[in-house]
């Protein structure tokens, strides 16, 4: 059993510790948080034996081995830096950094200390998810070609997300961060991100970040990775991801239409699911949301990695090139071009892939397209390898 130093009692603290204290032997020793009565009563209400308004005290606990940081943005890196100095074991929330370069700091500061890094990207762990990859990874879709990741909900819950200067950008730093990963994991984390196209804008919200954008990410391989973020989206929080590949499709959706739509006239008067915006009314409730929303299979995978002396499949690196993606994105929202993604630490395959994935029909032969018709016909579209002609051939 580990013993662990929760940085945070805000709403991913909450969820952390919920997933860990219902759903692992490992429990949380020490809780910081800014207010004394807020650290006393998030001890209280998770059995917690000790609270502190101290972030050292709480990391150089000696009763503790690991350190979960849950604070804001600007702060992962001031935690690391303390959790690396105490030689504990550390697992960040997302985005690792505001930047790639903060990200950067940080995975230098974990590698150089020999301690272990992980990157808290929980929505790479949804049950769901973690099927679809194992499809992927079996050649059940073929080569990727295309994967689209979409988070958007009415905006976040606490005032810091708001503040540029605290979050270190809008949505795409808030929730681009989650669909970029998802993205990554589906074509391949060896496969290189390459450039970036993103608009973004201020579209509803009086903030100087964006509330809303849209990116394409491109790959070595040919793949298009897709985000789509908003902080102003009207329904709740629509989570959804969508592969397509050369012999396959994926279609996921995590949160509003799950398989549980309930219609009530008069409400029960509590809480329906993150983000949810009415209380009344078709409902789209969430059986088990720590586990929907993958914090359960992310911890079950952190701790087996911890004590097997692996890698998590969520590292700092992944933390690192994700907010390299981001950064990129930010350049081409600015210049409306695509920006390349600058790596100055690329671990996955050197070689580009070829972006080509045509099917041969026979020696003379690439085939384009083969369909049945209404009528029984099948009908096959050829390209001839030596002419390019295109031709088609009728089968009765
Ligand atoms: N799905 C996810 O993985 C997920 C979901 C939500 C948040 N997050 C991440 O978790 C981190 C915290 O987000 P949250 O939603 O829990 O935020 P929150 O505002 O709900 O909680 C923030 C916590 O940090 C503490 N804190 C310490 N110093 C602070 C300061 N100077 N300003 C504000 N708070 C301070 C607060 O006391 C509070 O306990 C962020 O990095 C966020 O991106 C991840």
């Amino acid at each position: 059993m580990h013993n662990i130093t929760m940085l945070g009692t805000g709403l991913i603290g909450m969820f952390y510790t919920m997933a860990l204290h219902q759903y692992t032997p490992h429990r949380v020793g020490v809780v910081y948080s800014r207010r004394t009565e807020r650290a006393e009563a998030f001890a209280k209400d998770w059995g917690i034996p000790r609270s502190t308004t101290s972030m050292e005290d709480a990391i150089n606990d000696p009763s503790t081995d690991v350190v979960v940081i849950g604070l804001p943005n600007n702060l992962h890196e001031q935690a690391v830096a303390l959790a690396v100095q105490a030689g504990k074991t550390i697992l960040c929330t997302k985005p690792l950094g505001r930047t790639a370069e903060e990200a950067k700091r940080m995975l230098e500061m974990v590698e150089a200390a020999g301690v272990f890094g992980g990157y808290l990207e929980d929505l790479a762990y949804t049950p769901k998810t973690l099927k679809a990859l194992k499809s992927v990874q079996n050649g059940a879709l073929g080569k990727i070609l295309w994967a689209r990741s979409r988070e958007t909900h009415p905006g976040p819950h606490s005032d810091w997300f708001w503040d540029k200067e605290q979050s270190g950008g809008g949505a795409i730093v808030d929730m681009g961060c989650h669909c970029i990963e998802i993205a990554r994991n589906f074509i391949g984390k060896d496969v290189r991100p390459v450039e970036v196209m993103c608009w973004a804008d201020t579209q509803v919200h009086p903030i100087e970040a964006e509330d809303s954008a849209v990116g394409l990410v491109k790959y070595s391989s040919g793949a298009i990775g897709q985000f789509e973020v908003s902080w102003t989206f009207r329904g709740g929080m629509d989570l959804r991801d969508e592969v397509s590949g050369t012999e396959g499709t994926i279609w996921l959706n995590h949160w509003l239409r799950t398989g549980f739509d309930m219609f009530t006239a008069v409400g029960e008067g509590g809480y329906v699911a993150e983000k949810a915006e009415s209380a009344t009314g078709w409902l789209f409730p969430v059986g088990d949301e720590v586990g929907a929303l993958g914090y359960v299979e992310m911890f079950r995978d952190m701790f087996a990695a911890i004590d097997g002396g692996r890698a998590p499949l969520e590292t700092f690196y992944d933390g690192y090139v994700v907010n390299a993606i981001m950064d990129a994105a930010y350049r081409s929202a600015q210049s409306r071009q695509w920006e390349p993604v600058l790596l100055d630490v690329w671990r996955g395959e050197t070689e580009a892939e070829s972006g080509e994935a045509f099917r041969e029909f026979d020696a003379e032969h690439w085939l384009i397209k083969e369909e049945r018709m209404p009528d029984g016909r099948l009908k096959r579209m050829l390209k001839v390898k030596a002419s390019g002609q295109v031709k088609q051939v009728v089968m009765d």
